[in-house]
């Protein structure tokens, strides 16, 4: 077996993904970058490779049971192990739209990937983490985890279940060896969070004006958040939602 520890991100290839990968990287993971645009995946995996990093992308579709589960089989032909998980692969509820114009495939959509995404992939990772006993896995949720949005209900829905599964979840393994958590991010500049500022005028400056610290976050501040969850630093750390928001939902 590897003595590197390898850590997981789905959704790695661009925003809080990319970020995530690229401290886990920095501090001696070997770092595994899942999603479902495979060739940007592996953009990221040469470049890190070529900084001498140990990196490896694989083309999954979380809402696709098969495709996570054969996502942990590479892993663990390629590297023998898993320490860490970080589910963070989602998608946004852009443009806002509310419940009675939505059409059942968005709904569908939204919790294949935001949800059922989460569900399949600790389902997969957990029975390769039982075998190390000092293993963690971070949910990516939102603050739409704890509070409403207009227009944003599914999504809303979502990033609550996420929430749930991982308080559950987390009570189902934390005498073996594996802790859950979530972390709720806030607004934060990344490909998705620029798309809901250009899909709506005035928002970025309102968001400004609405939280505390007086700006939108980086991803590389939620980064650190999952990182310091997911580190022994946290070794007492169980099913708990870390919010990182710029004081937004105080
Ligand atoms: N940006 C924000 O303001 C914000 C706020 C709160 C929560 N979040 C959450 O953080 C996570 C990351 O968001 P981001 O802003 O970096 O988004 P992003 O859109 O920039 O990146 C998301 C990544 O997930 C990948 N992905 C999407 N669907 C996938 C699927 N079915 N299978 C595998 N990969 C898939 C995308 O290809 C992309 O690389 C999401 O779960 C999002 O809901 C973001």
């Amino acid at each position: 077996m590897n003595n590197k520890k390898i850590a997981l991100v789905t959704g790695g290839s661009q925003g809080i993904g990319l970020a995530t990968v690229e401290l886990f990287a920095k501090n001696g993971y070997g770092v595994v970058i899942a999603d479902i645009k495979q060739e940007q995946a592996e953009n990221v995996a040469k470049r890190l490779k070529s900084d001498g990093y140990d990196a490896f992308a694989v083309g999954c579709d979380v809402s696709k049971e098969e495709d996570v589960k054969s996502m942990m089989e590479c892993i663990m032909k390629v590297f023998g192990r898993l320490d860490v998980a970080v589910n963070n692969a989602g998608i946004h509820q852009t443009p806002h739209i509310n419940i009675i114009d939505m059409p059942v495939e968005q709904y569908r959509s939204l919790t294949d990937i935001n949800l059922m995404g989460i569900w399949s992939c600790m389902k997969h990772e957990i029975p390769l983490m039982l075998k190390s006993n000092d293993c963690a896995i971070v949910n990516v949720s939102s603050v739409g985890g704890v509070v409403g949005t207009a227009g944003e209900s599914v999504y809303t829905a979502t990033k609550h279940g996420i929430l749930g599964l991982t308080k559950a979840t987390a009570l189902e393994y934390a005498k073996e060896g594996v802790r859950i958590n979530a972390v709720c991010p806030g607004a934060i500049y990344t490909p998705m969070g620029d798309t809901l500022l250009s899909s709506a005028p005035g928002l970025e400056e309102a968001l400004q004006n609405m939280i505390p610290a007086g700006r939108l976050g980086q991803a590389e501040e939620i980064a650190e958040a999952i990182y310091w969850l997911a580190s022994p630093q946290a070794s007492y750390v169980v099913g708990h939602s870390l919010i990182v928001d710029g004081g937004m939902t105080v």
